[in-house]
């Protein structure tokens, strides 16, 4: 059997290269998915309870993170907490790996902007701004990588946005998102020795229920169509649940030979154009 060669520090179980060719799933993975309570973060949850991983997600509503665990899996370990307030995340990944007995991923996907354009954005919407995408991606991931190096190795996956490879108002969050995948870059190659892969997945403009494209979609449909039809070449903005299959296969071992990549996942919304960039 062909398998993966390492250059002796481990590294985590991975599929054989040749003979059995089958998805080799998810099952018995444990995983920690920030933000799970709604838009792409739900959707991560849901198809990861139901490829049997054991998962554990937080968001700062409890009554959220009761109804979801209700519609998905009595495992689910949920945590209400802010992941910009000191020391509760770092505390979660270590209840998680305890409860688990182990941790072979993470995903940091609690993200958002705070404050309007450039001159009304205060330096506390800044700061925000920061705290809520990177700041807690890093300390997400410095809090993972001693279980993850313990596991022999394991997945992370940063989620950005198209904001953050092509810039775009407002700065706070275009700077935030394009520093998050600096970020997964730059880690990927300090934890690439201890089998860890690190990644950076990119939604376009999702189609998520009761937000800001699904409202313009059926209040606005004359708007919305410009709209797709300037932005959009695949003619749909992409669903969260097509964001989460690309994480589900990120942090599985098929992927085992990506680490350092920057995934869009928007139907090519944010591929340049004859017109430009
Ligand atoms: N929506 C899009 O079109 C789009 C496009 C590109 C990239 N993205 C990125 O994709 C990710 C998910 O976006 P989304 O729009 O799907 O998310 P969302 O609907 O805004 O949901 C955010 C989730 O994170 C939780 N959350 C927010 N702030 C938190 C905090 N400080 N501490 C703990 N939990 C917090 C929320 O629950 P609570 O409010 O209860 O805390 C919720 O579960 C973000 O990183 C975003 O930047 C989104």
């Amino acid at each position: 059997m062909f398998d993966l060669v390492r250059n002796g520090s481990g590294g985590p179980a991975t599929a054989p290269l040749d003979g059995d060719t089958g998805w080799p799933g998810l099952r018995g993975k444990r995983v920690l998915v920030t933000g799970g309570t709604r838009g792409l973060g739900e959707q991560i949850v849901r198809l990861l309870c139901a490829e049997g991983v054991r998962v554990a997600t937080c968001a700062r509503t409890a009554r959220d993170l009761e109804t979801l665990a209700a519609a998905t899996s009595p495992g689910l370990f949920t945590r209400p907490l802010d992941v910009t307030g000191p020391g509760r995340l770092e505390e979660f990944v270590t209840d998680t790996t305890n409860r688990f007995g182990g941790l072979d991923g993470v995903v940091a996907c609690t993200g958002g902007s705070r404050g309007g354009a450039f001159e009304q954005a205060t330096t506390e919407d800044w700061a925000a701004t920061w705290a809520v995408n990177v700041a807690h991606a890093a300390r997400l991931v410095r809090a993972a990588v001693p279980h993850l190096r313990a596991a022999g190795g394991g997945s992370v996956v940063v989620i950005s946005s198209i904001s953050g490879w092509k810039p775009g108002p407002p700065a706070q969050y275009s700077v935030a998102k394009s520093a998050q995948i600096q970020l997964a870059a730059s880690l990927a190659r300090e934890l690439g020795p201890d089998g860890i892969r690190v990644n950076a997945v990119s939604p376009g403009s999702m189609l998520i229920p009761g937000r800001r494209w699904d409202r313009m979609r059926r209040e606005e449909p004359e708007a919305f169509a410009r709209f797709v039809a300037a932005e959009l070449p695949g003619g749909a903005p992409v669903a969260p649940q097509e964001v989460a299959r690309v994480v589900a296969f990120l942090l599985s071992d098929w992927s085992s030979g990506i680490s350092g990549a920057h995934l869009p996942v928007d139907r090519a919304q944010n591929a340049p154009s004859p017109d430009g960039y």
